[in-house]
């Protein structure tokens, strides 16, 4: 089976990694990839945006799967341009990537699937805006109804600031609208369930850091880093979300003609009143990607194409490594606000002879003068253990042999579980 990854960040490298070890899998064409990509894999120019493009680029290497990293290309329905030329596409229509392309959309599925999330206003007006801040109080909660790549949310007890997001997604054309809703306490986890439209196999909890600072300071980021399992989680909790969010949320996206395929990502918040659906995304997330597969011990390419080719029924049961995965992103000067590029990287060879360490390019380039930075996150240092701990250790050990001018990380990740 010949398969074409789309998608240039850390979460394809990943993808590239897993399916590379799958020996069902033979040639992996990655397009448009990044630096460390193109050190395993062919890689191709892509506009990864643009649908068509990725639609033809398949059929001109003739593979038998495409597996579509971004959200931005599933939203402009590249996985119906590419079955519609007769190939496997891993990722959901347009149609149903719409549960991550409009949170009022989600919320709407969610109401139908009685699943459970935050109570929350959308808005196309600031009057709406400012009632919704009163009723639901601080810690007020202001999304972006939209694709906003990560940084659509605000959190804030300053209701100014509020305000203030709300009209920023509010003028980004006429029928923009903003979503307002109920502020969520509790421990946040992540849990992807890989779907044919009919059946849905949930993989391991991972838990992200979306801030961008220690101690969960800063703006809001893509995300800086991940471990997984999560030994603080309910042992019931993989088993309860599948069976009161991922399946309903199959099952009713099907019965609206719209069913979804590929993977389903649940953000969810452990309140003390219960599991509440934070946001969906449908895609892997990014960098949790990068600790579940380092812990999946099936082939990645025949559990893809089998949701894909609506045959998962026929798959035997997942199997996972023991022991623990950590990943850290090391994140460019500037990042998440103002990212500064072209800074030269340092250390990649050094960092990857760590036991257990597996370097994993995000923004990456290669040049004259060796890798550069070309984008906010750079890195994502991925390492097992047997434990937590080990697996922290290791990655913290990587990252200390890798240096770039002005470069930050978080050294927390994963910290607290581990103790
Ligand atoms: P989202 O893009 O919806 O995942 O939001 C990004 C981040 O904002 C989440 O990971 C949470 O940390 C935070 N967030 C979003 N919605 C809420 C909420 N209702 N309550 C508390 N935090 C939230
Ligand atoms: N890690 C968050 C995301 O992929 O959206």
């Amino acid at each position: 089976m010949d398969i074409l990854v789309v998608g240039s960040g850390a979460r394809e490298h990943a993808l590239v990694t897993a399916l590379k070890a799958d020996k069902s899998v033979g040639r992996i064409i990655c397009a448009p990839g990044n630096a460390g990509i193109a050190h395993e894999v062919e890689t191709r120019d892509l506009d990864a945006t643009n649908a068509q493009a990725i639609a033809d680029l398949a059929a001109e290497c003739a593979v038998d799967l495409v597996v579509i990293g971004p959200e931005v290309p599933l939203v402009a329905g590249a996985a119906d341009s590419v079955r519609a030329l007769g190939i496997a596409c891993f990722g959901p229509s347009a149609a149903a990537a719409q549960l991550e392309g409009s949170k009022a959309f989600a919320k709407q599925v969610m109401d139908e699937a009685g699943v459970d999330t935050a109570r929350a206003r959308v808005c196309g007006v600031m009057d709406e805006v400012a009632q919704a801040l009163d009723k639901f109080g601080a810690p007020h909660v202001v999304k972006d109804d939209g694709l906003a790549a990560g940084k659509g949310v605000v959190v804030t007890n300053d209701r100014d600031e509020a305000l203030a997001h709300a009209q920023a997604c509010l003028s980004r054309g006429v029928d923009a609208r903003v979503v307002i809703e109920e502020y969520l306490d509790g421990p946040e986890v992540s849990l992807f369930g890989i779907t044919d439209g009919t059946m849905i196999i949930p993989l391991e909890p991972a838990q992200d850091f979306k801030r961008a600072f220690d101690g969960d300071a800063g703006p809001n980021t893509g995300g800086m880093g991940a471990y997984s399992p999560l030994p603080w989680a309910p042992p019931t909790l993989v088993a309860d979300v599948t069976e009161r969010v991922l399946q309903p949320m199959i099952d009713t996206m099907r019965e609206r003609g719209t069913p979804f395929v590929g993977l389903l990502y649940a953000g969810l918040a452990l309140t003390a009143r219960g599991t509440r659906v934070i946001e969906f995304n449908a895609r892997f997330g990014d960098p949790e990607t990068q600790v579940v597969l380092a812990r999946l011990a099936s082939p990645l390419g025949q559990v893809l194409l089998a949701a894909a080719t609506g045959t998962l029924d026929a798959l035997p049961p997942l199997a996972w490594r023991e022991g623990a995965a950590v990943t850290v992103v090391i994140a460019s000067r500037g990042y998440p606000e103002n990212p500064v590029t072209g800074d030269l990287i340092e250390g990649l060879d050094a960092a990857g002879c760590v036991e257990g360490v597996t370097v994993l390019h995000a923004g990456t380039r290669a040049t004259a003068a060796g890798i550069v930075t070309a984008g906010g996150r750079v890195l994502s240092i991925t390492a097992q253990g047997e434990s937590l701990a080990q697996a922290r250790n290791r990655a913290y050990k990587a990252i200390d042999r890798i240096s770039i001018e002005g470069a930050h990380h978080r050294s927390d990740i994963g910290l607290a579980a581990a103790r």
